[in-house]
């Protein structure tokens, strides 16, 4: 993995997130606010960003099973852990790795609206906004400028790399035909 080009150095990362962490201090100052990450891919993200976010908030975690071990999304979305505290009322933040197609992100805020939040807002790690297939607004982003398949700092590739410090960009891997 090391003669892999680096997108994103550890230290870039970490000072976006504190950007991130300081401008949604002050977005949410004085409101209920409910951090929900999609595991497993936001898993390493989420915990720097709320540790960035120097509010009493409220911390739980989705996982949607849409591609198995595949790199290419399906369109269709499984939950395999719903949220378990109650947004009735809350200001949801949904802590995503990668926004790319859309399709998951936007089955998950589907579902995640029926939990009556007074406010539901998004915050990715990287934005592909050219790859976008459905419409929606990726409220907050630590990068957009991202082409290519991506792993490290909880990004995979098959379960690999997501420990790995930055972000780094690697051969398409190749998909296997969608179910
Ligand atoms: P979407 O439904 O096409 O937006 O898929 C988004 C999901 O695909 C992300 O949550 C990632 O798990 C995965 N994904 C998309 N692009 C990449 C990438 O470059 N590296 C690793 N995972 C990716
Ligand atoms: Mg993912």
């Amino acid at each position: 993995m090391s003669d892999q080009e680096i997108v994103y150095p550890a230290e870039a990362i970490q000072t976006r997130v504190r950007e991130l962490g300081a401008r949604l201090t002050r977005d949410y100052h004085g409101r209920p606010l409910v951090v929900i990450g999609v595991l497993n891919g936001a898993f390493i993200f989420m915990a720097d960003l709320v540790r960035a976010i120097t509010l009493d908030l409220e911390i739980d975690f989705v996982r949607a099973a849409s591609y198995g071990a595949a790199t290419v999304s399906c369109g269709t979305v499984a939950l395999t852990k719903q949220v378990e505290l109650s947004l009735v009322g809350k200001e949801v933040l949904l802590v995503e790795d990668i926004v790319d197609t859309g399709r998951t992100l936007a089955a998950l805020l589907e579902v995640i609206k029926g939990r009556q939040p007074n406010s539901l807002k998004v915050c990715a790690l990287i934005d592909k906004t050219e790859r976008r297939e459905v419409p929606l607004t990726v409220d907050y982003a630590c990068f957009t400028e991202a082409h290519g398949f991506l792993v490290g700092y909880g990004l995979d590739c098959a379960e690999q790399f997501r420990n790995l410090p930055a972000i780094r960009r690697i051969p398409q891997p190749d998909a296997p035909p969608c179910p």
